[in-house]
Order: structure tokens, then C-alpha cells, then sequence
């Protein structure tokens, strides 16, 4: 058990998979944290659909490449889990009874802690996967509640907003970023909040079967509840971002002596 206070180490992945060679895209990933993480690490975070690539041109190759929960990628979380000590949190596409979610994994030595499907889909997303139906999950961790949310969903505030007032310190956020303002959107959000966010975001480009091309924009981020940028990865290399955080510090939601962001809401003068 991790002591109230004390720091955890967070390590963020930020890979350029290869369209489709899952395997291949799984194995540089397994290579890259096992290099990077010879000391015990609390929380890996992986991009959304790190091992399969985005930009999918039709339902039956999604079809081919979605997974059950306990597929692949929860073997490949689950050995990344034993090996380092740390949850694992990344996404892939789950078949789904109703058709195939754009989702993420949250595993810790064999056990599924959550598994969330992103329910606000981006752009062409909406033409193949179908949106999640569940809340975002908030799980319970040694180093206090953490929630999980999928690139698209930080810009509905209501997002990161409701699993802070759920009571998350810190977020875990799979990312494929092509949107120019997300690192920076993302500052404002941990600090509106007082929340940790660990965005991993991919690189690389995708131009698939004449469909407009896609360029990842890296730059995945550590941010404090303080708007400090704890760590940041370079716009155009596949690496692994470690850095230390205290996830209790996002307990306290004052901004000044006599401000707290959650204590001052008015709810009931908002227009919802
Ligand atoms: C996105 O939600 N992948 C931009």
C-alpha cells in the first residue's frame, strides 16, 4: 500500500504503432517499459488504441482487429503489471454485443479493475465504434481514487469535472491527439479541477484508404492539480515519460486562502 501522501512513480507511453501489426506494436511497447522501468512504477498509461492504429477504413477490419476484455491486451497489461508493480491503463476496441467500443483497459497483476468505453466518439469514430453507455469509471487505488477518460472526452468539461467531484486525484487519459490545443487545454482542466492528468498521446502519421490524413501530435503530459507541467514528451518521438507525483496533494480544492473551487459552486445558478 502506497502511504497517504507519499509519491508514486508514473510512467506515460508514448508509441507510433504500425497499422494493424498489433503484435509487433505490443512487442516495441513491452521493449520500451521494460528498458525504463527498473524501479517499482505505480501507474502506466498507454495511448488510445496503442497496438491496433486509428484511422480503421471499414467494420470488417475493425472487426478483425477489436478484442474481447480478457484478450490480448489484457495478457500484455497483466504481464507489464507483474513485471513492473504498476496498474496498467491503455485502450484497444472491445467487441461488444452491440457492436465494437473504442475503450480502455485499466489491469493490475491479472485483475480488470475497469474497463471504460469512450462515450464521446471524435469525428469519423462515429461511423465505426459505438458510444460507451456506462459512467466514467472512477476505481480505487493504493494512491487514492483514480479516474479514466479517452482523449475526445477532455473537451466536455463535464468529463474531468464529474470525476473530480466524484473524488479522483488523478486521471488517466489514452490519447490520440491530432487537435493542435489539447497539451495546452489540458492545463486549464487539471488546474479548474485540482487534479492530476496524465495524458499518453501517440506520434507517427496515418493516411489510409483515402481518407484525410492524420498526423499524432505527441507531446503526452504529466500535469499538477497547480497547472505545472510535470513532464512532457517531444511532438515527434516514440519514448516513455517517468516522473514522480503525489496524488494527495488533489485532495485539498483551494486555489487561495479562502477560495475552493468546489466548496464555492452554485449548481443550482447554473443554466444545465
Ligand atoms: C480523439 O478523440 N482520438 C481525438
Amino acid at each position: 500500500m502506497t502511504e497517504t501522501g507519499k509519491k508514486i512513480r508514473v510512467g506515460v507511453v508514448q508509441n507510433s504503432p504500425e497499422f494493424g501489426s498489433v503484435e509487433k506494436n505490443i512487442d516495441e511497447v513491452r521493449q520500451l517499459v521494460l528498458a525504463k522501468t527498473q524501479d517499482k512504477t505505480d501507474l502506466i498509461v498507454l495511448p488510445e488504441l496503442f497496438a491496433t492504429g486509428y484511422q480503421f477504413v471499414s467494420d470488417t477490419e475493425l472487426d478483425r482487429l477489436a478484442e474481447e476484455e480478457t484478450g490480448p491486451t489484457f495478457q500484455f497489461f497483466t504481464e507489464l503489471s507483474f513485471k513492473t508493480g504498476a496498474i496498467v491503463v491503455g485502450g484497444l476496441p472491445i467487441r461488444r454485443s452491440k457492436g465494437i467500443t473504442n475503450s480502455a483497459l485499466v489491469v493490475f497483476e491479472g485483475m480488470l479493475l475497469a474497463s471504460y468505453d469512450k462515450i464521446h466518439l471524435f469525428d469519423e469514430e462515429r461511423d465505426l465504434f459505438i458510444e460507451g453507455e456506462k459512467p466514467l469509471p472512477i476505481i480505487p487505488t493504493s494512491f487514492g481514487p483514480m479516474g479514466v477518460m479517452i482523449c475526445f472526452d477532455w473537451l466536455f468539461p463535464e468529463a474531468l469535472r464529474s470525476l473530480a467531484l466524484g473524488g479522483a486525484l488523478i486521471v488517466a487519459h489514452p490519447s490520440n491527439w491530432v487537435l493542435p490545443f489539447g497539451p495546452q487545454g489540458m492545463i486549464l482542466r487539471s488546474v479548474e479541477n485540482r487534479i492530476f492528468t496524465v495524458t499518453a498521446n501517440r506520434v507517427g502519421k496515418e493516411e489510409r484508404g483515402g481518407k484525410k490524413p492524420l498526423t499524432y501530435i505527441g507531446k503526452s503530459q504529466i500535469i499538477s492539480p497547480n497547472g505545472v507541467v510535470l513532464g512532457q514528451a517531444s511532438g515527434e518521438n516514440t519514448e516513455m515519460l517517468i516522473t514522480d507525483v503525489s496524488p494527495f496533494e488533489a485532495l485539498s480544492k483551494k486555489v487561495a486562502g479562502k477560495s475552493d473551487f468546489f466548496q464555492q459552486r452554485r449548481p443550482e445558478l447554473y443554466r444545465i
